[in-house]
């Protein structure tokens, strides 16, 4: 595997537009100082760049480029369209947003733009060609950094031409509206369309929306999002060929399927914000981790933002503790990134975001988080002589992460309310504990290389997905299925005949169990097994053809029916066990995969993965620990990292 850059990147966003010339200096200074590699700019310099319509001014961002190419700084070229300028919005309200009630949001903040406006998108490619033209074969660039989180503040827009662009994408999809009829299930509640101009967005309504219709508008508004960054990947291919384009992901982001973006980038970037004050940040910030890699096939990615220290966006805003953040950075460096970058480099004096933290603060150069910054900055490059550069991670079991699971699971009409990244983390997070690294997978995706591979609230499914989880069981590997998967088909229609993939279903068969009646507990509420451990969230009903009863319920509404089963190496799992019972299925689950845990029992707090030749062993906790891993003794200090050999 070759690495995305021939170094470890460093740096961070930089805006020198907020700042006076004589500061340009000083920044390049500073970023030598600090090891920095690389300069994100013009992420939100659209105003400046083209401050009336048509006219373009790039002196400025010339002599800023030509200073960060002088000190050797690689640049992140932006292509500044995240944030229109005011006159866009005055000349053509028409590009601001509505919200479902039908609002027009105003200018004033930033990405006040309908993703489906025509001339926001026509604005938008103007600007991209004019940077396109005027930076190609710049010797700073290194590549092309695409609008800015696409979709983090709004993701749909409720305007005329939004719904325009929805029935158009309805018609593509289905073709005729007897399909679509069919697929939504419209005999139900009187819906039916006699043509797509009928169909609306499902706006602010009386009672439940349509569950179909509010799926394809989550499919229709991942891809309006996506298809603004290839209008502009597409400009740069074009204009400007030979550097690798991408736009930065935010992890788990109910927005957008990333599984359907990721193919068009040339390479995965994210930002993650975890809060430094939640012991159990890291479990999500490492599942971050490896979803990011995952999306990108296992390649190298990149870390495009992260705070040194605080943000200001949460209600308590704390600081990083000494060390906090190096321990963040190397849960990204562990897991597949070959850069570590930050919003921002210099904090702002004004604005919004004047209260968030930066790699030069407001104190200046001779504060804690600089100074931090600039040790962070030469670990990193020492780092770039070792081989984890560009290393894979290996992993042996996949947890399957599905967009659209997600959001049938956030719909109003459910069986219960089910938190499905939640879910997901909570098996994720007892592979954690042992040690053990996780690959995500798409629903559907060859499996042929993992020993085990999980699969918690797959709620929505192909019968193809279904036989291809029941295929990880038949060729002996693991296979475990927790409750609410292979409910509904991907038009969101129930499978007839005991659920999981319906009546007969080669998941079944596999499983040798049904689904007959669901018995959600309500919140807050335990039960027990009949091994003595809790459970909670959900209970059902489960018919065994032919399986093992590992554990049944002993309490709660469905007492004394089949909580886990087993059938050869296939698991079903029909309740939300507690994180010690769900540390005991892992552990057996581990031993008849043959797959070693790192931890020989599990550990909170402390993280370990293996990149390259190297074993990262991450404490992210205020306390010094000493834990054992693969064998070894190993002493950390508060929020200590340890490099050792793999
Ligand atoms: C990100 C955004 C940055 C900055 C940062 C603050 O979502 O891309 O521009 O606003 O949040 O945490």
């Amino acid at each position: 595997m070759t690495g995305l850059f021939p170094e470890f990147r460093y740096g961070g966003d930089y805006n020198p537009e907020q700042w006076p010339e004589e500061v340009w200096d000083d920044d390049v200074r500073l970023m030598r100082g600090a090891a920095v590699t690389t300069a994100t700019v013009g992420v939100f310099s659209w105003a400046r760049l083209e401050p009336r319509p048509g006219e373009f001014d790039f002196g400025w961002l010339d002599r800023v480029l030509a200073k960060l190419d002088a000190g050797g700084i690689r640049v992140m070229m932006a292509t500044a369209t995240a944030s229109p300028p005011a006159w866009l919005a005055v000349r053509y309200p028409e590009t601001l947003p509505v919200d479902e009630r039908g609002v027009r949001l105003g200018f004033g903040s930033r990405q006040q733009y309908s993703p489906n406006s025509s001339v926001y998108r026509e604005h938008a490619s103007r600007l991209v060609r004019a940077i396109a033209e005027r930076y190609r074969g710049h010797p700073a660039i290194e590549a092309w950094h695409v609008n800015n989180e696409l979709g983090c503040h709004v993701v749909h827009s409720y305007d005329p031409e939004s719904v325009a662009a929805f029935r158009a994408w309805l018609e593509t999809r289905y073709g005729t509206i007897d399909e679509l009829n069919r697929a939504w299930g419209t005999a139900f509640w009187s819906q039916r369309y006699d043509s797509f101009a009928e169909v609306d967005a499902p706006r602010a309504m009386p009672s439940f929306t349509n569950p179909t219709h509010s799926l394809d508008w989550r499919r229709f508004g991942s891809w309006s999002l996506l298809e603004l960054y290839l209008m502009e990947r597409d400009i740069l291919r074009e204009v400007a060929p030979g550097l690798p384009i991408t736009t930065n992901l935010m992890g788990f982001f109910p927005g957008a399927d990333y599984w359907e973006w990721a193919p068009e980038l040339d390479f995965i970037s994210d930002d993650a914000y975890p809060d430094p004050t939640d012991p159990d940040a890291y479990v999500t910030l490492a599942a971050q981790r490896d979803l990011t890699r995952s999306l990108g096939g296992g390649r190298p990615w990149l870390l495009m933002e992260q705070s040194p220290s605080a943000v200001n966006w949460r209600d308590r805003n704390a600081r990083k503790q000494p060390g906090q953040h190096r321990a963040h950075s190397f849960n990204a460096v562990a897991r597949g990134a070959d850069g570590i970058l930050h919003f921002q480099w210099r904090q702002a004096a004004a604005g919004a975001e004047k209260f968030h933290a930066a790699m030069v603060p407001h104190g200046g150069e001779h504060t804690r988080i600089h100074r931090e910054a600039r040790e962070l900055g030469a670990e990193l490059a020492e780092l770039s002589a070792t081989d984890v550069l560009g290393a894979a991670v290996p992993a042996r079991v996949a947890i399957v992460f599905d967009w659209e699971s997600w959001w049938a699971l956030a719909q109003q009409a459910v069986p219960t309310r089910i938190d499905y990244p939640a879910v997901v983390l909570e098996w994720y997070a007892a592979l954690l504990r042992r040690g053990v690294t996780v690959d995500f997978t798409r629903a559907g995706a060859d499996h042929a290389g993992y020993d085990i591979v999980i699969a918690p609230a797959l709620q929505v499914a192909s019968r193809a997905d279904l036989d291809g989880l029941a295929a990880v069981a038949d060729r002996g590997a693991q296979l475990v299925v927790g409750y609410q998967t292979g409910i509904l088909d991907r038009d969101l229609h129930a499978y007839l005949g005991g659920y999981l993939g319906g009546e007969g279903s080669a998941l079944q068969h596999a499983l040798g169990v049904s689904v007959e009646e669901f018995a959600p507990l309500a919140a807050g509420q335990t039960a027990v097994l009949d091994d003595g451990t809790t459970v909670t969230d959900w209970q059902e009903v489960v018919q065994v053809a032919d399986a093992e009863v590992v554990a049944r319920f002993a309490t709660g509404p469905v007492t004394g029916g089949p909580a886990i089963t087993r059938h050869g190496s296939a698991w079903y799992v029909a309740t939300q066990p507690d994180s010690a019972r769900l540390d005991a299925l892992i552990d057996q689950i581990l031993v008849a995969a043959g797959v070693d845990a790192s931890f020989p029992a599990p550990v909170s707090g402390v993280e370990t993965v293996v990149r390259g030749s190297t074993r990262f062993v991450i404490n992210h906790s205020p306390d010094a620990r000493t834990v054992e891993v693969a064998g070894q003794q190993v002493d950390l200090d508060s929020f200590g990292v340890a490099r050792l050999t793999a």
